[in-house]
């Protein structure tokens, strides 16, 4: 149903009527998925898949971790890579979880992990050189374009010479001409972004981005996860886990109105269960991700 007319003209967007989730208030930021306990378990979820994609490994840096290294993890949710990170590092292992939101955070943890609330655009000024290895995973909805050359350069400044960076980040979805539903759900994606000066395609640009901010011995992973019930039980975590992102921009994109694809919220609910079914039906979907990691150089001259 759609909410009642603006009684004025205005070129705001006409709101469809929904019941919206809890978001973030962080002023400014345009970061477009729910902070709420439903979240929370979709993000502990897509932790284990992420996981098993890399081989059940937490990171894939050539780094290993001693006593009185310190580690950050930038746009931590629920801190839940943290929290697994503590149990396989010395307690004498300094971990940093920063967020714009801390409703997400962890109710108890070890002593040697913090959480604070901040962003990754302006990391705190005595941060400088401090940490071994910054982990950031999945910023894409949080970022805009002109926003990454910064948080990148904050990263290399807050490492110590020699530390390494990890990224994740979704790529772009290209192809699928035999499936209307995610060809559609994916130019509304592509309009939501945009609305929001979000760079979809960040995996595309990040390596020269991360060369720019300083850093070196960049390199590239591509994760190719098979989504759809086509591909066993493994299959349908991938297709919770990263379907619960699409159905996390409900509010978002009824807010704006439907960006002219969405005219009522049941609409949008059956895209999202036509995404579903395109992935359990179509042998061979993927949800591809990109690791990256890179060097500040161990001696800047
Ligand atoms: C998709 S979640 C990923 C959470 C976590 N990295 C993980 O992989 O489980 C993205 C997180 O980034 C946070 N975020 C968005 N913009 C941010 C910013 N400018 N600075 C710090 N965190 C940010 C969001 O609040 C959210 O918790």
């Amino acid at each position: 149903m759609l909410a009642d007319k603006p009684s004025t003209a205005s070129a705001l967007p006409q709101v469809i009527e929904h019941k919206p989730r809890a978001f973030h208030s962080f002023p400014g930021a345009q970061y477009i998925l729910p902070s709420d306990d439903e979240e929370r378990s979709r993000l502990e979820l897509q932790h284990r898949v992420i996981c098993r994609a890399l081989g059940n490994r937490l990171f894939i840096v050539p780094l290993s971790i001693k006593k009185g290294d310190k580690i950050l993890d930038c746009g931590t949710g629920s801190g839940i890579w943290l929290l697994d990170i503590a149990k396989a590092v010395p307690p004498e292992v300094g971990l940093q979880g920063i967020d714009i939101e801390s409703r997400l955070f962890p109710s108890s943890k070890p002593e040697n992990v913090n959480f604070s609330v901040e962003t990754a655009l302006r990391l705190p000024d005595g941060w400088q050189d401090a940490f071994t290895f910054v982990h950031q995973r999945l910023l894409i909805a949080g970022l805009q374009a002109k926003e990454w050359p910064q948080v990148l350069r904050e990263i290399h400044r807050v490492l110590a010479p020699g530390g390494w960076v990890q990224l994740l980040e979704a790529k772009e979805e290209q192809g699928a001409d035999n499936k209307p539903v995610t060809m559609r759900q994916r130019a509304l994606n592509k309009a939501l972004f945009s609305a929001r000066g979000l760079l979809l395609d960040c995996a595309t640009h990040m390596p020269d981005l991360l060369w720019e901010a300083g850093f070196e011995s960049v390199e590239v992973r591509e994760l190719h996860l098979p989504v759809g019930a086509w591909a066993g039980d493994e299959g349908i975590e991938t297709r919770e886990s990263f379907l619960n992102v699409f159905r996390g921009m409900k509010t978002p994109v009824l807010k704006a109105g439907g960006l002219g694809f969405i005219s009522s919220e049941e609409e949008f609910d059956s895209m999202m269960d036509g995404l579903a079914r395109e992935w359990d039906e179509t042998e061979g979907s993927t949800i591809n991700l990109c690791v990256f990691c890179a060097q500040k150089p161990p001696s800047e001259n």
